[in-house]
């Protein structure tokens, strides 16, 4: 800890503080507020968590400026060019990349743990045909609470990481039932990758998806940008929800429902439905405006970050994978529609000011779109690639030293009052 200070007065009684400043590997000094109430009686208010760390982490840092993303310090653009997505798996949970030996092992596992007990399948099944993918996808990670909780050991490193393995492997299986209604009788085969794997069991063995090298090296490069993202709101809910020592099943099934919402991996969904709506460039400058009228709620789907105040590194990455993809499945117009989006949003100083660039859902779903994989399924998409890091973050925190996370709250209600006087 160093010996940096920040000192505290008030200017409405004598009293003031002391409180110490930590200093992170990369990124911003942290102020250390835990004494705050003692010696200054006051809470700190931070609505939407927007100047508040909630935990140290070694695992992923994002430069906000730079618009740089590492994973255990390594750059996002060398993982998705010298890295496959269990590679990246091991890497946020583990700290170091598996050597071949441990990366041949970590394939053996998770086909072997692939295998989805049939109770799941039931479940997934018993739900009404038309209920929005993620409704079951959360639905179907919590009934895996149901079939493994009791041989769940928090304490334990072997079965945190049996746990995490088994969630891994299990939910693509899960997201392919949930797609193909429970027909999916297969499990994972080691000697493919996690990439080929999933596209089998989603669209079937001998589907053409399933056997193209561009398709499976898209998605398994869509899974690692999708990884991890630091203290992201899902990653935040499981962190949360993980504290009070639940399940960890039951944990990352509270992430699923975190990153449903629009504003987070939902978005994903929210641009094609966008794009759908915009039609086509000749009404681009109307949405442009509808985005920046206050009194219109709506906004740029896939635009803006609350870190990023750069581009957000995955999104260039994305661009080129579309590329790459509808070259070989043919050109979409929406993409061009997204291009010009893009471009007119970026010279209109509404969005420069408020240092709005495209974000990771921005050209995702254009991809997903042109793999036929259905717009409701993309944020299912979406929370395979962030398993590895709710099950990395969730562990980092159960394996360390930690406390029930409890905010506090700035109570403007009634004071005391008597019933029916
Ligand atoms: C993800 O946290 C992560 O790391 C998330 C993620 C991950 O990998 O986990 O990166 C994945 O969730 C990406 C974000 C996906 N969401 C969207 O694309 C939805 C559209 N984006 C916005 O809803 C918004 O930009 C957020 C939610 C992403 C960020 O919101 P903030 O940080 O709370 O910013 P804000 O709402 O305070 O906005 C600041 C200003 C406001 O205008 P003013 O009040 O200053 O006049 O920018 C405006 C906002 O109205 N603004 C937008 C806008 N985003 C912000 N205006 C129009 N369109 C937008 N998309």
């Amino acid at each position: 800890m160093s010996d940096k200070k920040v000192i505290l007065t008030t200017n409405y009684n004598d009293l003031s503080c002391e409180l110490p400043v930590q200093t992170p590997t990369l990124g911003r000094e942290v102020v250390n507020i835990q004494s705050l109430p003692k010696q200054l009686d006051v809470f700190t208010h931070d609505p939407g968590f927007k100047a508040t760390s909630s935990c140290e982490s070694e695992i992923t840092y994002i430069d906000a400026q730079k618009g740089e993303l590492l994973h255990r310090g390594y750059p996002i653009e060398q993982l998705t060019q010298k890295a496959d997505f269990l590679e990246v798996y091991h890497l946020l949970f583990n700290g170091e990349m598996p050597d071949a030996d441990t990366l041949s092992a970590l394939r053996e596992k998770t086909a072997k743990l692939s295998l989805l007990d049939s109770s799941v399948k039931a479940i997934i099944n018993a739900m009404p045909e038309s209920a929005h993918p993620m409704a079951k996808l959360g639905t179907a990670v919590n009934a895996l609470a149901a079939n493994y909780h009791d041989e769940f050991d928090a304490k334990s490193d072997e079965s945190r990481l049996l746990a995490a393995d088994r969630l891994v492997a299990q939910v693509p299986v899960i997201a392919a039932n949930i797609h193909r209604s429970g027909d999916v009788s297969c499990e994972m085969n080691p000697a493919d990758g996690y990439a080929k794997n999933f596209l089998r069991l989603f669209f079937g063995e001998d589907s053409a998806t399933a056997n193209d090298e561009t398709f499976i090296e898209a998605i398994d490069k869509l899974f690692i940008l999708h990884a991890d993202h630091e203290q992201n709101a899902s990653t935040s809910t499981v962190r949360l929800a993980g504290s009070t020592g639940t399940d960890v099943y039951a944990s990352v099934a509270t992430g699923v429902a975190a990153l449903w919402g629009p504003a987070h991996g939902g978005a994903n969904e929210a641009v094609l439905n966008m794009l759908d709506e915009i039609g086509d460039v000749s009404q681009v400058d109307k949405y442009i405006e509808k985005a920046k009228d206050k009194a219109d709620s709506f906004r740029l789907m896939g635009f803006g970050h609350r870190v990023y105040k750069n581009f957000d590194p995955r999104a260039k990455i994305i661009q080129g994978i579309c590329r790459d993809v509808l070259a070989k499945t043919g050109g979409d117009p929406r993409l061009e529609l997204a291009q010009k989006l893009e471009e007119i949003a970026l010279s209109d100083s509404y969005f420069v000011e408020r240092k709005l660039y495209p974000n990771v859902d921005f050209y995702s779903g254009i991809i997903y779109s042109a793999l036929n994989i259905p717009v409701n399924m993309f944020t299912v998409m979406f929370a395979i690639a962030r398993t590895v890091g709710w099950v990395s973050h969730w562990n980092e925190m159960i394996s360390g030293d930690y406390n029930i996370g409890r905010p506090r709250q700035l109570y403007t209600g009634y004071t005391k009052r008597d019933l029916y006087t």
